[in-house]
């Protein structure tokens, strides 16, 4: 076989995912305590109705650790043989290094290059379409994805447009070259529009205005949401993303397994069935459990629906997501 085509042969395969959730959990009755809101507000507008919160002293890539591990062991693949770990997520351990690199060092990772990918929600899906991008360029053969947030440290529990959305989580896949069969990853689509930056943001703490002892009383060092708008843009971008996708790879709607969305809002997943014309049987949704985790959101979902049967060897399963930035995605893969 000639070097030409070799490449183009090689496929990206989800060969093990991982999950890890903190197990301290707040309920809407605990948010009934903390701001002016009720169960039945939370769970007809959001689809929440409890969330796990790491406790003090758990961070980001203790988190991702277990995940990977999981991960790692269903892959059969040794830390030593990754080439590269992707870590999306926008509550990293530090601003300076990489989150990526401190699950480097955790796991003995000795051989991988490590970077964090910082796109919202969308930083798991992100991270799939860059570790197929590696593969497919015959770069690397063995990469570690993730998705890890500790979203409760950047959420104003005094916020009720915000802090019940929330949750902690990471998931985790290992992605591997493979030649042969019809398994992987069939199509993958990225986009962004930054001119909408600010209607989903943390707007103090990074260099245009750090953190003070004068700025702090502002809460703008936590999460920031026009809710509204983030809905509808959610809602076009998701359908729009998801049929690009279908459509690069020729898969019908009809012909998937399971649909994995970002697991921000019940009524935003349903949106997102309706324009792809699918029963909500086949769209996983794990939302009340866990509440909005960002970029853990997809792979602890992946990781759910395997577990429950729901998706397995051979099906065919479209991941979407949309998030801060904005940014918005999907990956078409045969598990
Ligand atoms: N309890 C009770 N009332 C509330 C609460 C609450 N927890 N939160 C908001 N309200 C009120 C508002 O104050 C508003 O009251 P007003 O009309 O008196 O001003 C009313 O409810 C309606 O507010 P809306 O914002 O219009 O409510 P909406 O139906 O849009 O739901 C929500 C709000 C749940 C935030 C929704 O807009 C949403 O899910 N947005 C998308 C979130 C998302 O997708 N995020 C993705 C990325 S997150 C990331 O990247 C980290």
């Amino acid at each position: 076989m000639s070097p030409a085509a070799s490449v183009t042969t090689r496929r990206a395969i989800i060969a093990g995912v991982g999950a890890s959730v903190p197990t301290r959990v707040l309920t809407n009755a605990d948010f009934e305590k903390m701001v002016e809101t009720s169960d039945e507000w939370i769970i007809t507008r959001t689809g929440i109705r409890e969330r796990h919160i790491a406790e003090n002293g758990t961070v980001g890539s203790d988190l991702a650790y277990e995940a990977s591990l999981k991960a790692l062991a269903e892959a059969k693949l040794s830390p030593e043989k990754l080439d590269l770990i992707l870590v999306g997520t926008v509550t990293p351990d530090y601003p300076v290094p990489s989150s990526a690199t401190i699950l480097q060092r955790k796991l003995g990772a000795t051989h991988a290059a490590a970077m964090d990918l910082v796109a919202g929600c969308t930083g798991f899906i992100y991270g799939l379409a860059t570790a197929d991008a590696f593969i497919k360029a015959g770069m690397y053969k063995n990469i570690l994805v993730i998705g890890v947030e500790v979203l409760s440290k950047i959420t104003n529990y005094a916020d009720r447009n915000t802090c019940v959305l929330f949750g902690d989580a990471a998931g985790a896949a290992v992605v591997t070259a493979n030649a042969e069969g019809n398994r992987g990853i069939l199509s993958t689509f990225l986009a962004a529009d930054g001119s909408l930056a600010e209607l989903l943001w943390v707007p103090i703490g990074g260099t245009v205005q750090p953190l003070t002892p004068e700025n702090f009383d502002e809460r703008g060092h936590y999460l920031k949401m026009a809710g509204n708008e983030v809905f509808k843009a959610a809602v076009r971008e998701m359908g729009e993303a998801s049929a690009n996708v279908l459509e690069k790879a020729g898969v019908k709607p009809e012909e998937l397994k399971l649909l994995i969305p970002h697991q921000a809002n019940i009524r935003i997943i349903e949106a997102t069935a309706k324009r792809l014309n699918l029963p909500m049987e086949k769209v996983f949704v794990n939302i009340d459990k866990y509440g909005n985790t960002s970029s853990a959101s997809i792979p602890l979902a992946l990781y759910e629906a395997r577990k429950e049967g729901k998706a397995g060897p051979g099906d065919l399963v479209l991941m979407v997501a949309f998030g801060a930035g904005f940014t918005w995605g999907a990956v078409l893969v045969r598990l």
